[in-house]
Order: C-alpha cells, then sequence, then structure tokens
C-alpha cells in the first residue's frame, strides 16, 4: 500500500502527518518552537527551527507507523500563511521570519496603496496591504535593514523554506502566494505591475504551481535527513487556509469551511475570482486547481472563550463552564460581547479594536455572560459570512464546522441559529496536514482530483439544524451587535 505524508509547518509547531491511500490517519507526530517577540508588535521565528521540526515530525510518524520509508509515494506541504523568508543568492537564510501576526508595517501598508492606488491594488490582487501580509514586510526590510535587502535573492514562505530544504527548489502554491498580495489574483500569476510599483524584481519570487502539482523531488541529502528515500515527489500543497478546507472538504461553490480555533475563520469556495470592493475579506487562491475563495479572519475566536475561561473561571473545564449557558435564552436579555481581544481582521481591520461587555444589568449572571461570549463570537463570524454574500456568494447551502470550540454542541446551535444555516461536522479532525497528504495523493494520481480525494476519503459525520425560535431571536438581536463597534471605535483608539 501507499503512504502520503502532509506536513504543516505552523506557528507553534511542524507537524507531519501519515495517511495511507484510502486516506486513514496512520500516524502524527509535531515538533514544538517557540516564536520571538523582540520588539511590542514584532513576531519573528528562525527558519531552521521549522526544517528541524519537520526532520523530527517525518522521523517519528516513520517510527510510529512502522512501514517502510520505500512506501511513503509523495509528500504535501501547508504552514502558516504570509512570513517573510529571504534568502540571499545561495540559499542562505538572511534574517529571522518575519510571521503573519507581526504588526510593525503599517506605514508600509499606507505606502503600497499611495504607490499603486488603493482601488488598483484591490483590483489586482483581491485585497488591501494588511500588516500581516508578505508585501509590506518585504518594503520594511528595504528601509530598515538596506544592508539585508542589499543581498536578498529569493522570498519565500515558511512551508516553502522547508520545500527547499526537501528540494533544492523554490517553489511556491498559489493559494499561499496570493497572501503576499503581489499576485494578480484573476490570471493566478505575479503582477508585473505591483511588483515593478513596489520595486521588487521578479526573479526574487519563485514559480507558482496549483496545489496539486509536482514541485520538486526529494534530494539525497534531505533523504539522509529524514529517513525517506530519495526522489520521493514533493507537491506544492497550500496555504494552512486553504489546505485546511481541502482537509474538511470545503472543495465547492456553496459549502463553507468554518475554523473555530484561537483564531475563527470563514472561507467560501469559489469558481471565479470574486472581490469584496473595499477588500474587507481576503480573496485569496484555493489550493483546488483554477479555484478561488473568500475568506474572514477574526482573531480572537475559541481564543475569547480561552481568555473568558482562563480570567474568570481559572480551573473549571469547558463543560461545566457551558453547561448552565443552555439555560439562557438567545440573545441573553440584551448582553453583548464584542471579540475583539486582541484587534480585529474581519471585517473591522483594526489593531485598536477592543473586547467589551455591553448591556449588563443587574438580573444578569455568570451563565448570561458566558453565553454572550459564545454569541458575540458567532455574530463577529457572521460578519464575514453576509459580506460574502453581498460579494455575490449566491448559494452558500453547507457549513463545515471544525477546530477545538466546534466540539460545543452549544456553540454549533448558536452558530447554526445565527448563520441561518446547517452545521455539518466531519470524519477527519487532522486540518491543515490531512489536507496537505491529500494533496500528495493527487500529485502522484492515487485519486484523479481534489474533489475525488476529498469524495472518497471525508464523510458527514455530525448535523446542527437551525431552530424556527433561535433563528428568529438572532435576526431581532444581530443588529444592535452590529451597531456597537461604529459606536465605540473613537472610545477604542482613544484607549
Ligand atoms: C491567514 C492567516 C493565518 C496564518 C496562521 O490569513 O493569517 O491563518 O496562516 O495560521
Amino acid at each position: 500500500m501507499d503512504y502520503f505524508i502532509g506536513i504543516d509547518v505552523s506557528t507553534t509547531a511542524t507537524k507531519a502527518l501519515l495517511i495511507d491511500s484510502a486516506g486513514a490517519v496512520v500516524a502524527v507526530a509535531a515538533s514544538e518552537y517557540p516564536f520571538e517577540t523582540p520588539h511590542p508588535l514584532w513576531s519573528e521565528q528562525h527558519p531552521d527551527l521549522w526544517w528541524v521540526g519537520a526532520q523530527q515530525s517525518i522521523g517519528a510518524v516513520l517510527k510510529q507507523a512502522g512501514i517502510n520509508a520505500i512506501q511513503v509515494a509523495g509528500i504535501g506541504l501547508t504552514g502558516q500563511m504570509h512570513g517573510l523568508v529571504l534568502l540571499d543568492a545561495a540559499g542562505v537564510v538572511l534574517r529571522p521570519a518575519i510571521l503573519w501576526n507581526d504588526q510593525r508595517t503599517q506605514a508600509q501598508c499606507d505606502e503600497i496603496h499611495r504607490r499603486v492606488g488603493r482601488s488598483r491594488f484591490i483590483q489586482i490582487t483581491g485585497n488591501v496591504a494588511l500588516t500581516g501580509f508578505t508585501a509590506p514586510k518585504i518594503l520594511w526590510v528595504k528601509e530598515n535593514e538596506p544592508e539585508v535587502y542589499a543581498q536578498a535573492a529569493h522570498v519565500l514562505l515558511p512551508k516553502d523554506f522547508v520545500r527547499y530544504k526537501l528540494t533544492g527548489e523554490f517553489a511556491m502554491d498559489k493559494a499561499d502566494g496570493a497572501g503576499t498580495v503581489l499576485m494578480d489574483l484573476r490570471h493566478r500569476d505575479w503582477s508585473d505591475e505591483v511588483l515593478a510599483a513596489l520595486e521588487i524584481p521578479r526573479s526574487w519570487m519563485p514559480p507558482l504551481f496549483e496545489g496539486p502539482q509536482i514541485t520538486g523531488r526529494l534530494t539525497p541529502v534531505a533523504a539522509q535527513a529524514t529517513g525517506l528515500r530519495a526522489g520521493i515527489p514533493v507537491v506544492a500543497g497550500g496555504g494552512d487556509q486553504a489546505a485546511q478546507a481541502v482537509g474538511v472538504g470545503a472543495i465547492r461553490e456553496g459549502i463553507v469551511a468554518l475554523t473555530l480555533g484561537t483564531s475563527g475563520v470563514v472561507f467560501a469556495t469559489t469558481g471565479g475570482a470574486f472581490i469584496e470592493p473595499e477588500g474587507r475579506l481576503h480573496a485569496f487562491c484555493h489550493a483546488v486547481p483554477d479555484q478561488w475563495h473568500l475568506m474572514g479572519v477574526m482573531l480572537s475566536a475559541a481564543g475569547s472563550l480561552r481568555w473568558y475561561r482562563d480570567t474568570f473561571a481559572p480551573g473549571r473545564s469547558y463543560d461545566d463552564l457551558l453547561a448552565p449557558a443552555a439555560q439562557v435564552d438567545p440573545g441573553c436579555d440584551g448582553l453583548f460581547f464584542l471579540p475583539y481581544l486582541t484587534g480585529e481582521r474581519t471585517p473591522h481591520p483594526d489593531p485598536l479594536a477592543r473586547g467589551a461587555f455591553v448591556g449588563l444589568t443587574v438580573r444578569h449572571n455568570m451563565a448570561h455572560v458566558t453565553r454572550s461570549v459564545l454569541e458575540g463570537v458567532a455574530f463577529g463570524l457572521k460578519d464575514s459570512f453576509e459580506l460574502m454574500k453581498a460579494a455575490g456568494l449566491a448559494h452558500i447551502h453547507q457549513v463545515r464546522v471544525s477546530g477545538g470550540g466546534a466540539r460545543s454542541a452549544l456553540w454549533r446551535q448558536i452558530l447554526a441559529d445565527i448563520f441561518d444555516s446547517e452545521l455539518v461536522t466531519v470524519n477527519s479532525t487532522e486540518g491543515a496536514a490531512f489536507g496537505a497528504a491529500l494533496l500528495a495523493g493527487v500529485g502522484v494520481g492515487a485519486w484523479p482530483s481534489v474533489t475525488a480525494a476529498c469524495d472518497a476519503t471525508l464523510q458527514v459525520t455530525g448535523s446542527t439544524q437551525p431552530t424556527e425560535a433561535g433563528v428568529a431571536r438572532y435576526r431581532q438581536v444581530y443588529p444592535l451587535y452590529r451597531d456597537l463597534y461604529p459606536a465605540l471605535k473613537p472610545s477604542f483608539a482613544k484607549m
């Protein structure tokens, strides 16, 4: 039997996942590492950590599975998006990578909009320049570390550095590439206009590939380092959100992937390059060939609930904490929670936004407050959902929910009622790494397409239907939630 490995280069660990050719997960291992904050707002990580993590986790899954390395037929890569990895002409890392959650580049974002024109930039790349994205980081290095910039010859994203170590090739998939905001979204290629305006040489940017395409083969040196055999194909894969969507089967228009991790993501596959005219949603290529997606990112989703539990009910289990909240009526008797505990991205790209409880009265007890946290996060995610509908996504018929927060039946019910949509769970809980492993299987011909791979390996395991009463109540109170951020924004800015 053939096996496939998905490697996920995340912010906290590099994970390797081994699946068989029926899509069953055979082994998983992760190797953790920290990230550095050398200055407020900065977030950096040395690429060597990812390569060490990849070697360790690949070695560990091979050992766990007890298979012969010769049976591994393909590798797929995924990972944290947007991180800037700069290499010199000899392929040597020039500085620590500047990560997706680094906030130092507001001035460079403004400069990009000034040089290209804000609406022209949205028209080409599908997005506004945000501090987390890659392009402004390149400008920051140019301005602040000219001696580093002078030596630069290659721009990569985190997982593509691991690809380089595995195969010796510079290559990138289009889903992750779009998150650099240097691509022409419609044409799925680098934008000469944007590169020229930002004075970034096109030769620095690697060739772009569709998710299942083979980008190179394992070198003898990498084979020795990982315990795998030389020559195994390594496919392009995808940024973590696109690979996560593949991993839950959000690969057709009309299916939305909702991830309730520390951050919350609403991801909708689109058959064409849909753009939110103000750039309030991210619009990137999908890891599925010739598909795109729209995405809303909430920075503190399950992270809000964790903060709430750790701060007000330390040591309590989530089950224990959430049980009384199920007895509270939808709408929490006029109590609202704004989930902007670490600023926000979608729909309010505002690093100064703050969390808030609004509407407290003496009649509210802890169960109300708990429920308001679940509802506030769900309302914030609905904001992205609404923007998608307004951007032209007409038929959203199923929401596939995953991530730690999705384990709560109460939260799933609140989301189904607020979204007024069926919510389903699927059998895979391994997310992006599973998606990357499926892409590897497609790349070497185990399945004829990404759709076929998902259809063969993923099944719906649970369904939550919206309730009439819940839908009606939330329809009344959602507009009140929507009024709160604009009203509080000027105060947040002064805090
Ligand atoms: C997506 C994003 C995060 C990172 C880290 O736009 O910034 O999902 O990829 O996981």
